[in-house]
């Protein structure tokens, strides 16, 4: 079974923040998970260097476009290789294959006699590449998603693809196939944005105000607007238009911020529909991500979260962990510095870090350097690794972007169950007499391998540690279709070196 999960194509007019590591790690997360399935997997990640946005950065830096783009993709890949995520293809709009493809894609549309080109007079957001209506803005006449960016009124000719033939269509593929849109507040969000007839979509950008794009096959006075470009790398990605990337569309996923649900929503399916292509099978809609106290992230007020100062401090795990662990399915969650330092000394590093050294540095010092092998079980030791198992089976079927945190959930809160497990029944008093050293060894082997069934499941999230408390564990390899199973540790085997995995940072 195929599996192709996509990431939004960044703009890089700044660096990578927190916002663009965040959806990338997830749909990493959701990768390792359908690799647990047993799935073949493509991941797609990149940056979108079109646009006004782009082209009015370098010129701010004194670039040239060129060495600008380069730079700037560069260090988003680098970004998202630190961050641990196994992207399988990095995407660059400005790829000639990706270029001719768009340009294919707009000429097939212009033939079917969906694109007009008419003049237009409105108001412009940069911040979003796109025309504002009205009543898309805030009561001082400003977007209100880039206050800041100030909108510009603007009168141009440009190219327009009719989007209201295909309005009821698209409602009434929503209404069939309710895994289209997920959760389902965004869904709802959707339907409404559908609710009315629909204006005609500017896919154009004229050469005097845009350069950096597509020309447009059909007029070279004109480049593509950015958003129609890049929503197609999704499809260019692939190989399309060439044959064989039709196994892999049939099973694609994006995933997408709640801010750009109307070009992924609205646009991106429609212009599929106008060029004969079958829709998506799924868009993952997640809510963002704002400063303690729930207050917008910005460099004026200092709390701004940077996800490479963060990995720099506390590694990536931390980063990933807190991600993947206090993410809200539909409203904004809480993010600082502080935050993910204190989930990551109380939760990383107490509830599992810990237990892990104290049982495997115990059992090396007791046992010759061994993990011991076990006794017969009692329904202490039958209990927790029932729990266990329940607790991270979660992680051995499909996970939803939504369904993320309440699995880490589980495996906390199972991890505190193996400490009081582990408290309850002390081997450090066991040792000390020889009638209960069977049963120490017992307590020993039940505590290590139960974490092993925890790091398991623990790869499709933090891969780095998981893979190195396995290697202290000296555990076998990680099955692929992957399920908890209990005793795969050999009793009576060596233990590797017991570093600390999470070392407390103040
Ligand atoms: N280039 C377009 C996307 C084109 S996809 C065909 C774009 N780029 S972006 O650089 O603005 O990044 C968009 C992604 O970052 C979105 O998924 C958006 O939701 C996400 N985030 C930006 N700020 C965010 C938070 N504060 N929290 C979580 N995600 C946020 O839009």
């Amino acid at each position: 079974m195929k599996s192709y999960i996509t990431t939004p194509i960044y703009y890089v007019n700044g660096s990578p923040h927190i916002g663009h590591a965040f959806t990338s790690i997830m749909a990493d997360i959701l990768k390792r998970n359908r690799q647990a399935l047993g799935h073949e997997l493509m991941l797609s990640t990149g940056v979108d260097e079109h646009g006004q946005k782009n082209q009015e950065a370098a010129a701010d830096l004194g670039m040239p476009v060129g060495e600008f783009l380069d730079m700037r993709c560069n260090e988003f890949r680098n970004v998202f290789d630190r961050l641990g995520v196994a992207y399988d293809y990095f995407v660059r709009t400005s790829r000639e294959g990706h270029k001719t493809a768009v340009a294919g894609m707009e000429q097939s549309i212009f033939d079917r006699d969906l694109i007009v080109k008419k003049n237009y007079t409105g108001t412009y957001c940069k911040g979003c590449e796109e025309f504002k209506k009205e009543s898309d803005l805030t009561e001082d006449g400003q977007c209100p998603l880039h206050p800041t960016m100030k909108v510009e009124q603007t009168e141009e000719t440009n190219y327009f693809l009719k989007m209201e033939p295909f309005r009821e269509r698209l409602l009434q593929h929503i209404a069939d196939n309710p895994e289209f849109v997920q959760p389902e507040a965004f869904r709802n969000e959707l339907k409404q944005m559908l609710a009315e007839p629909l204006d005609d979509l500017c896919i154009s950008r004229p050469k005097t105000r845009v350069t950096l794009g597509i020309e447009l096959p059909f007029d070279t006075d004109f480049v593509t607007y950015v958003w129609f470009d890049a929503l197609a790398n999704y499809l260019t990605n692939i190989g399309w238009p060439e044959a064989g990337y039709e196994d892999w569309w049939a099973e694609c996923e994006h995933m997408i911020g709640k801010d750009i649900l109307k070009p992924h929503g609205v646009y991106w399916p429609i212009m599929l529909m106008a060029a004969g292509l079958p829709l998506p099978k799924k868009l993952s809609v997640h809510s963002h991500w704002v400063g303690a106290g729930g207050v917008k992230m910005s460099k004026s007020i200092g709390n701004v979260v940077d996800p490479i100062e963060v990995i720099e401090k506390l590694g990536v795990d931390a980063l990933r962990w807190y991600l993947a662990r206090h993410m809200r399915a539909d409203s904004d969650s809480q993010i600082s510095v502080e935050f993910i330092t204190q989930t990551y000394n109380t939760e990383l590093g107490n509830k599992i870090g810990n237990l892990l050294s104290r049982a495997a540095k115990f059992s090396k010092a007791r046992f010759d350097g061994k993990l011991p092998a076990p006794g017969p079980l009692t329904a202490e030791d039958e209990a927790i690794r029932k729990a266990v198992v329940e607790a991270v089976k979660g992680m051995g079927d499909w996970v939803n972007l939504a369904d993320i945190p309440a699995r880490m959930q589980a495996i906390i809160t199972v991890a505190d169950e193996m400490n009081n497990y582990f408290a309850e029944q002390a081997p450090w008093d066991l040792i000390k007499n020889e009638e209960t050293r069977e049963r120490c060894q017992t307590v020993i082997y039940v505590t290590l391998d139960s974490l092993r069934v925890v790091m398991e499941a623990l790869t499709q999230v933090i891969p780095g540690s998981a893979g190195k408390a396995l290697s202290m564990l000296n555990a076998p390899e990680v099955a692929s279709p992957w399920k908890p199973e209990l005793d795969r540790l050999t009793g009576d085997s060596d233990l590797g070196e017991i570093e600390t995995l999470f070392p407390r940072v103040q």
